[in-house]
């Protein structure tokens, strides 16, 4: 009840501003920055999901009902390495690769067929199409929130305007969203806060999709001013869903405390905060339509049928252009060939014509195993020079999130310890980039929830307790680097 009164709080002092709003829709429609398709209507009405027999749901029940994610440990089997490979090379989908287990969902015949090479393992998911669909449900009612048609809107009323904001903040988080959603999402938010903020495109996805970006800026006069940047990305990896809403929550309540929070008003007045949820556009799209569990991006490649190109391994640092195209891993035959690599690459490296900031922080988000992971990615040989300092905000940043629940997020570098026969590396990296070649101070990547119980598959009663921690841990970033001599 309590966060509704606030809510109405937020709501009435940025009224007067509304008129600005209007005027920013008409602007909108003559704009480059938005793509009109992406705004048209779908329905009006807030519709009960159909857990039943329409759409993704049958479909992705059928593809799944036959599978598990399984935990193999590495310790106590010499060959455990060679197996593991093994489920590579049969193109098994690895979930989760650390120093001590590999998470694989697999085929309950297959899955018979690995433990019998290694007993030291543990199911993690027994009925992956069981599991998919409880994550897809708050317990609450389970809303499918439609895309807002923002020609209407321009035109709408202040009071309704403002109730439909609360009505859609209020569902947003209860569930995971679909891209219409989210993207409606992100232009209410820009559009009730838009002397905070401002919703701006990246580029253009191989779909033709725009990579939507929120720049939060606070209400500093002059905008050309060398403001220091943090950029913020989510869903690299398409099927990590949990970044999403955790990001959109925490622009929102940026912008939403700015006023009432003496702390965020600091944070958005000292640093330009950009915000990108859903980089992997085509992907996530993807998610929702056809495959739960795909990863890449959508990009077609040259001399293969296969699409895609893992963004994770598509940066300029340790690239390694070799590779199978069908694989979760590749990462293309150039650096920054995918549009959406490209386009964070402009952002953080400053190549913009009209950029002539710097940025001091970058936070990759990513899901799941809950931990905080700073350079190099690439190798466990490579230490880089500020390993101290980052170790110690990475201790500062778990043990603010530990706060909120009780959550325990690791920390160290992002690189794989394997034994001194087997090397992981992890080319192409999005912090190594950062960190090395962009000078990026403060890159780190967080791996949101869970552990492994539900894996990617988080449930969606998990989507606000994971925001309110990462948020937490959000502005003890900011005001570290706020505060850090560098
Ligand atoms: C897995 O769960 C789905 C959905 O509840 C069900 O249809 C399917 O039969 C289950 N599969 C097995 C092998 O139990
Ligand atoms: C992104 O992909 C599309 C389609 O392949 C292409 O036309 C466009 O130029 C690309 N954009 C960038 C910024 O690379
Ligand atoms: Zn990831």
């Amino acid at each position: 009840m309590s966060r509704t009164l606030k809510l109405c709080a937020y709501v009435f002092a940025p009224l007067i501003l509304l008129i600005t709003v209007i005027c920013i829709y008409l602007d909108f429609g003559n704009s480059q920055k938005f793509r009109n398709s992406i705004w048209e209507p779908k329905s009006s009405n807030w519709e009960v999901l159909d857990e039943g027999s329409s759409g993704i749901w049958a479909n992705m029940n059928a593809k799944y009902q036959n599978d598990q994610v399984i935990r193999f440990y590495h310790e106590g089997n010499d060959a455990t390495r060679e197996v593991l490979l093994y489920a590579e090379s049969r193109n098994l989908d690895i979930w989760n690769t650390g120093s001590r287990y590999t998470d694989i969902r697999l085929r309950r015949e297959v899955a018979k067929e690995m433990i019998s090479m290694i007993p030291n393992h543990k199911v993690l998911i027994s009925n992956v199409s069981m599991v998919l669909a409880n994550s897809m449900s708050s317990g609450q009612e389970t809303k499918n929130l439609p895309p807002l048609d923002f020609n209407t809107l321009s035109t709408m009323p202040q009071e309704p305007f403002s109730k439909l904001y609360l009505k859609y903040t209020e569902e947003f988080y209860k569930n995971y969203q679909n891209l219409e959603a989210i993207n409606s999402y992100l232009r209410l938010l820009a559009s009730m806060y838009s002397d905070l903020c401002e919703l701006t495109s990246l580029g253009t996805t191989a779909e033709g999709r725009s990579i939507l970006a929120l720049r939060i800026h606070g209400r500093i006069p002059n905008k050309d001013e060398k403001k220091e940047v943090i950029i913020l990305q989510g869903t690299a990896h398409a099927r990590e869903w949990i970044s999403i809403p955790t990001l959109c929550y925490s622009a929102w309540k940026l912008v939403a405390q700015y006023d009432s929070d003496n702390r965020v008003r600091k944070l958005l007045d000292k640093f330009e905060w950009i915000i990108v949820p859903v980089l992997n556009v085509d992907g996530y799209a993807y998610t929702w339509s056809e495959d739960r569990f795909w990863t890449k991006n959508r990009q077609s490649l040259k001399n293969s049928n296969c699409k895609g190109i893992n963004i994770d391994n598509n940066w300029g640092f340790g690239f390694n252009g070799q590779g199978n195209p069908c694989d979760e891993l590749f990462g293309g035959l150039e650096p920054f060939e995918a549009n959406e690599t490209f386009a964070m690459f402009n952002l953080i490296s400053n190549t913009l014509p009209k950029e002539k900031k710097s940025t001091v922080g970058f936070l990759d988000i990513h899901s799941y195993s809950q931990s905080v992971l700073w350079p190099y990615a690439y190798s466990c040989d490579l230490l880089p020079a500020d390993d101290e300092n980052f170790q110690e905000l990475a201790m500062g940043l778990t043990k603010v999130l530990h706060q909120v629940h009780g959550r325990l997020y690791s920390h160290q570098q992002a690189c794989i310890p394997f034994d001194g026969i087997h090397k992981h590396y992890h080319p192409g990296a999005a912090i190594d980039f950062a960190y090395f070649n962009a000078e990026v101070r403060w890159p780190f990547t967080i791996r949101l929830r869970d552990v492994g119980d539900y894996g990617y598959l988080l449930p969606a009663r998990e989507i606000v307790p994971t925001s309110r921690e990462f948020y937490a841990m959000l502005l003890y970033y900011g005001q570290f680097i706020s505060e850090a001599a560098y």
